[in-house]
């Protein structure tokens, strides 16, 4: 992979990769712009043709064309190799020979999932049951179905297995993609087929839902080498172009709202795929755009929902809504089929989350008794601790304190009170997560990963440099680890693919290095010694 990537390098320029996101001018040696990520009044975003590198003084961020666009689109490594690599025009095919078992693995389940959705596309043609409930109770027109790429199921049993066994297939590939149950036969039986679609357009797995009632109703894909729940974001293949566009992005509850959406004309819907939000999904949303409105229904676990985005938007810097006039309709699916006009405006009316929040909490209470007004703050302070900005902060301070009829210092009494007890606690701490926590959690990974291989493969010839655990139910862990990720590869493959980890263990250990220096850069003069040692020093780490 490393030759392909260094084709790739020496067919873009620099400047042109950027240039499709950033508007840059030149300024002596390097060319300069607008941070693509944020506010600065002056352009903060240097690119140096010469290194062939990228700096954002604002973001506290640089590196090469691929950290750009995984950065900019919120892709990974392997998205934006994909995505540069077509436009540089290399066949990355022709490099896999070099690659580790598991992305071998990865490229087989992709085919299996992608000839998988021609063949449920075909299934819906064919079948008249599925085309009614597609085009009469879901109300898809031809272009939806099309750009979702909508199938269906057969209800057989054997017949997706048997059509790609044909085409060589085998039952472990078809397990690697997530297409068999536990009888080894098709998971997906007699179900209209949605695919999850990733940022550079690989299907990674299905939603299935079924046509009559019946359980479950929706049948995932379960957690696969390609699919990751806490990840995917339904939709954003479709959606990202109008959100870097539009500014915006809406985040509803079911990927059913999200066609509907898209199909009404708001084509900055995304869903999270039945799961709650992760930090993950924030971040990669808050790559494309800071107006982020949440569109999930007014019951509880919208609330709770809701609370937590607040909670995990903390340095990102978002501005987060909620939209929730639905005139009455449970989703935005409903709201559209009674009148898609209701949806488009629907997603102006928004109101700050905290707001909202705010007035949630006042439904089921009487504010002029006390107890109630005990319990108003309890909550309404909770909330308030996750308001970072003073002055946002004083602000609803004030309005709960009116509310309470108190005076506002009272109010912020118990807040202290309250925060610090919180601190004390476990669970505040679980939300304060430190902002590096993202790379780290790859590094743990792939350190897990390399213990898993050198207990249960055998490892002697790659110097794996981590002590083996003491705790048993660790070992227990990486056991899974283990199965999970290792058991299918031959074992005389096991040292090859420990030193193949071992690689990308370094390497993510480098990018990290280099995240730390560009933080430091930020803090230095531009004069200075020190800055262009700094400068250097990056620019070496990123050839290594
Ligand atoms: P809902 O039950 O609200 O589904 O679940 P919906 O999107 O309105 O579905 P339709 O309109 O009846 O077809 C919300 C989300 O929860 C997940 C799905 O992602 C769904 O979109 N879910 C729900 C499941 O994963 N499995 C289920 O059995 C039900
Ligand atoms: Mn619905």
């Amino acid at each position: 992979m490393q030759d392909a990537k260094e084709e790739i390098k020496s067919r873009l320029a620099v400047e042109d990769v950027v240039g499709q996101y950033v508007e840059l001018k030149r300024a002596g040696r390097t060319l300069k712009g607008h941070s693509p990520w944020g506010v600065d009044k002056t352009p903060s975003f240097m690119v140096s043709p010469e290194k062939g590198i990228w700096h954002d003084f604002s973001a506290n961020k640089g590196g090469d064309i691929f950290t750009f666009v995984m950065e900019v689109e919120g892709i990974s490594f392997r998205e934006a190799m994909e995505k540069l690599a077509a436009q540089a025009g290399v066949d990355l095919s022709k490099y896999h020979g070099g690659d580790s078992a598991v992305t071998k693995r990865k490229l087989r389940a992709k085919e299996a999932l992608t000839l998988a959705t021609k063949y449920y596309q075909a299934c819906l043609v064919r079948s008249k049951d599925a085309r009614d409930y597609v085009f009469y109770k879901r109300h898809m027109v031809r272009k939806t179905i099309e750009e979702f790429k909508i199938g269906y199921s057969p209800a057989s049993g054997k017949a997706l297995l048997e059509v790609l066994k044909k085409r060589g297939f085998s039952e472990r590939e078809l397990d690697d993609a997530g297409l068999l149950n536990r009888f080894k036969t098709d998971l997906f039986k007699g179900r209209m087929m949605v695919p999850f679609i990733d940022t550079t357009g690989n299907i990674i797995g299905f939603t299935a839902r079924i046509l009559d009632k019946g359980e479950p109703k929706y049948l995932n894909t379960p957690e696969t080498i390609l699919f990751n729940k806490s990840r995917f974001i339904f939709g954003l293949h479709n959606a990202k172009e109008s959100i870097r566009r539009n500014g915006f992005v809406v985040i509803v509850e079911g990927n059913m709202d999200v066609i509907s959406s898209h199909q009404a004309g708001v084509k900055e819907a995304v869903a999270t795929s039945g799961t709650a939000m992760t930090e993950q999904h924030l971040k990669s949303l808050s790559n494309l755009t800071s107006d982020i409105r949440l569109a999930y229904d007014g019951d509880a676990a919208g609330i709770k929902a809701t609370e937590r985005a607040i909670m995990l938007a903390g340095d990102l810097g978002i501005d987060l809504t909620v939209i929730s006039n639905y005139h009455g309709a449970k989703d935005p699916d409903e709201l559209i089929q009674k009148d898609p006009k209701l949806w488009q405006a629907a997603i102006e009316e928004r109101v700050p989350a905290v707001d909202w929040l705010l007035n949630k909490y006042e439904e089921n209470l009487n504010l002029r008794l006390a107890p109630d007004k005990k319990k108003y703050s309890d909550v309404a302070l909770k909330l308030l601790s996750y308001v970072k900005d003073e002055i946002e902060r004083a602000s609803y301070e004030e309005k709960v304190a009116k509310k309470l009829g108190v005076e506002v210092e009272i109010l912020r009494e118990k807040g202290d009170r309250l925060n610090k007890k919180l601190e004390q606690s476990a669970s505040r701490r679980h939300f304060k997560k430190p902002k590096t926590e993202l790379k780290s959690d790859n590094l743990k990974k792939l350190e897990d990963s390399l213990l898993a291989l050198k207990i249960f493969g055998g490892i002697v010839k790659t110097d794996i440099p981590f002590d083996l655990p003491e705790d048993e139910s660790k070992i227990d862990e990486l056991e899974l680890v283990f199965n999970r990720e290792h058991e299918g590869i031959n074992a005389l493959d096991y040292e090859k693919e420990a030193a193949e980890l071992m690689k990308r263990y370094e390497m993510e250990l480098n990018k990290q290095k280099i995240a730390e220096l560009n933080e430091k850069l930020a803090s230095l003069d531009e004069d200075s010694d020190e800055y262009l040692e700094t400068l250097k020093d990056i620019a070496d780490l990123q050839k290594t």
